[in-house]
């Protein structure tokens, strides 16, 4: 375990940046890529530890990918181009490649085994394993195929029509890419929208896909057709850029380049709602996602409740409310939040006592948390307890105690943002 004593001793946060790409849209264009038929590329990939596990199965599973400068090259052979891998097939920390991976392998004739590391060998398999056979697919592994090592019989599949119990587009992208390959029409029903990057990559490997309101249907037996995909940067990546600003005295940060999918902009919102000094253009010229730049600046803030359909909207970017609710004045309330507890580590328990190790005043509850600010932060060891988000809101955190802090784990950055430390060095005036 490595250690990062954090001493900034800066006053404010200015300057332009472009964050990575997008995590979710960089896994996905490799999953279409590996399986349309012909060439993809990928601009702006994000290169992660979680987005290269994603591409170390699918070249296990055959098929060519290879790194020309910056981009990614992808040589698709189609649904068929995949085929049996010779060794487990290893997720690493993410939980993105396990669930779409087992979509994909769910329709192909052949065998695989999937394992990660520990925090994935916790994180619960059924909400896709139980749809998945219900098409047919032959699943075994752990406590009856709920937990990693996951061993996978692909088989001819039939379509369903399925209403999701939780809102996750992990588990929807899933069914939808078991659904591509099924006979018949598949169809998702979404308690509330999740991120529907998915949905439209679909469209644009040219498949075709249906959405009416929380109904997404996709017909079966579709082949699609590589392209060119640009990804934008991750939101979720700028949201610590966006916080720290508004969090830091006479700061002014500019993000450019962020992908502005609605699906994924509740931290917008929650910037907005608590009175936060932020401004958005958007690109004209963006693609198939819209693309934009995020001014933040400091902030006055007040205390807001976060809850019910806007929670899918930033589930990710809790951690890091989290830590700007403790700067703003009043009380925060985050509820319908208890998919926390099963994301890399239990976010509830790790942001509640991480940052109350700092002098932070969070109450954890069973779906969410209560935070009480503004309070002064002090100094001391915390941990990212091998959580990316968990480390890069400590990192924020930092920027405001008075006295220095010591991270430990602090490399588990690495799943989202390599140089996420480097980056945030380079703003700090
Ligand atoms: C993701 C969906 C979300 C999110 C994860 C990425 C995706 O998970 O937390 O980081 O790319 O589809 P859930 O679907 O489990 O909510």
């Amino acid at each position: 375990m490595e250690v990062k004593q954090l001493n900034f001793n800066r006053h404010s946060i200015q300057g332009t940046i472009k964050v990575p790409g997008d995590k979710s849209i960089s896994h996905r264009a490799i999953m279409f890529g590996a399986i349309s038929s012909g060439k993809t590329i990928v601009r702006n990939f994000l290169f992660g530890a979680d987005c290269l596990s994603t591409i170390s199965c699918f070249r296990k599973l055959g098929v060519n990918i290879i790194q020309e400068d910056n981009e990614i090259v992808i040589y698709g052979e189609g649904w068929s181009g995949l085929k049996e891998p010779a060794s487990v097939l290893d997720v690493g920390n993410s939980g993105t490649t396990t669930r779409l991976m087992l979509g994909i392998l769910a329709g192909r004739p052949f065998h695989s085994v999937v394992i990660g590391d520990d925090s994935i060998a916790k994180r619960p398999m059924n909400r896709v394993v139980l749809p998945l056979r219900q098409m047919g697919a032959k699943i075994n592994g752990r406590e009856n195929g709920n937990y990693t090592p996951i061993a996978i019989q692909g088989s001819p599949l039939t379509s369903i029509t399925y209403e999701l119990p939780v809102a996750s587009a992990q588990v929807k992208s899933c069914l939808l890419l078991a659904g591509l390959q099924a006979n018949g029409e598949t169809t998702i029903i979404e308690p509330a929208a999740t991120r529907d990057h998915t949905e439209k990559m679909i469209q644009h490997f040219g498949g075709e896909i249906s959405i009416r309101n929380n109904q997404i249907s996709v017909q079966g037996n579709q082949q699609l057709t590589g392209t060119v995909v640009d990804v934008p940067g991750d939101i979720s990546s700028a949201a610590f850029f966006m916080v720290a600003a508004a969090i830091m005295g006479n700061s002014e940060v500019k993000l450019e380049n962020v992908g502005l999918n609605p699906t994924r902009t509740g931290i917008i919102d929650v910037l907005i709602k608590m009175g936060a000094d932020i401004s958005i253009e958007m690109n004209k010229d963006a693609s198939y996602e819209p693309v934009g730049t995020i001014t933040v600046r400091t902030s006055i803030l007040k205390g807001i409740e976060i809850s019910g359909d806007l929670i899918p909207r930033l589930i990710d970017e809790l951690p890091i409310i989290a830590l700007l609710a403790t700067q703003a004045e009043g009380t925060t309330i985050i509820k319908n939040a208890e998919e926390l507890k099963v994301k890399e580590t239990n976010r509830i328990d790790a942001v509640a006592r991480e940052l109350s190790q700092l002098g932070a005043n969070i109450v954890p509850t069973e779906d969410g948390m209560i935070i009480t600010g503004k309070t002064t932060l002090h100094g001391g060891t915390v941990s990212s307890l091998g959580d990316h988000r968990i480390g890069m809101m400590l990192g924020v955190a930092s920027l405001i105690c008075k006295e220095k802090v010591i991270l430990e784990d602090y490399e588990a950055v690495e799943v989202s943002y390599p140089n996420f430390f480097e980056d945030l060095q380079a703003l700090l005036k």
